[in-house]
């Protein structure tokens, strides 16, 4: 393998038992958008594009697929609004910028992106953060766009049932055709840079102004060069309290671990602490791939150090 093909792109579409895949065609459906929007990153990497560039195009590309919750797929809250986060990082620096509790935004990583290069800060929220995507020349979208009636049936299923529901999961509400949701793509150029980008909807239900752990450094998305990249999907919640990105990080820079034994060790410190709902992508600083989760599956995919593109939907 030369030099200029050792990257390694990461992208998931969510954890959990994904029960409302009921039939194969709709299993493809999945498989297929997770298989050409990896392909779309190894052309960025082919191109000379930086693993920032590559999570970017990825994580915008799920965000614009209506089947994942993120962007104009994205979950409604107890107004029957879309709320979104999203966060990305850069390893090289550890500059990260981040959104929350946006809407009317189709890309909100791009907006994340901005306020990483555009601003002084880490994370806007709400109508502030609206504001400055207006400043910075950005078209605000429809409320139309985002009301998919798949999440309008969803949002009078959980108030019927007096539940929020957790995109991805069959815990917690005790049915089996819930889902918890979130997109997340993670790279490692072959300059060794690596990156990370996460943005949801959130929860159906869920309370206004509730902010997951997407957009947090550290809990829902994490790059460090030293170390690795990490996206998380899951309940939001769980991944604050334990801080579960830079807790992977830490494993690898302080223990030696390589991505796999340091998804384990945090998955396994994910369960023990908080009984964690969710899963996790990491690529390292070698580029070795790695993916855990505690939900019955995570539909995800990779390509390792530049090799045959992989996706797996359980
Ligand atoms: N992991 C997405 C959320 O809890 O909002």
């Amino acid at each position: 393998m030369s030099q200029k093909d050792n990257y390694s792109i990461m992208v998931h579409g969510g954890a959990g038992a994904l029960d409302n895949v009921k039939d194969e065609k709709t299993a493809v459906r999945y498989i297929e958008s997770i298989r050409q929007i990896l392909e779309h990153g190894r052309e960025v990497m082919k191109l000379g594009g930086s693993a920032l560039q590559a999570v970017e195009a990825c994580a915008s590309l799920l965000e614009d697929d209506p089947v994942f919750n993120a962007g104009c797929g994205s979950v409604l809250n107890e107004q029957g609004k879309v709320e979104m986060d999203a966060g990305i990082m850069d390893g090289r620096d550890l500059s990260a910028g981040a959104i929350a509790s946006v809407s009317n935004i189709a890309n909100p990583v791009q907006l994340a992106r901005l306020v990483m290069t555009e601003s002084e800060h880490v994370m806007l929220i709400s109508e502030g953060a609206k504001r400055f995507a207006e400043h910075c020349g950005m078209d605000l979208t429809q409320d139309e766009y985002f009301l998919t009636p798949d999440r309008v049936e969803q949002l009078k299923e959980a108030k019927r049932s007096h539940k929020m529901i957790l995109d991805h999961d069959e815990t917690d509400t005790g049915g089996e055709d819930q889902k918890y949701g979130t997109i997340g793509a993670i790279a490692r150029d072959p300059s060794g840079n690596l990156a990370s980008a996460t943005s949801t909807g959130g929860i159906v239900n869920k309370r206004m102004g509730r902010v997951g752990d997407s957009p947090i450094v550290g809990s829902g998305v994490y790059a460090d060069n030293e170390t690795c990249a990490v996206s998380a999907t899951g309940y939001g919640e769980d991944f604050m309290r334990t801080v579960i990105s830079k807790t992977i990080s830490d494993f690898i820079f302080m223990k030696g671990m390589n991505a796999e034994e340091a998804t384990h060790a945090g998955i396994e410190y994910l369960s023990r602490k908080v009984k964690g709902r969710g899963g996790v992508i990491v690529i390292d600083n070698e580029g070795n791939c790695s993916s855990g989760f505690t939900t019955k599956k995570m539909i995800h995919g990779w390509i390792e150090k530049g090799g045959e593109t992989k996706v797996r939907f359980k």
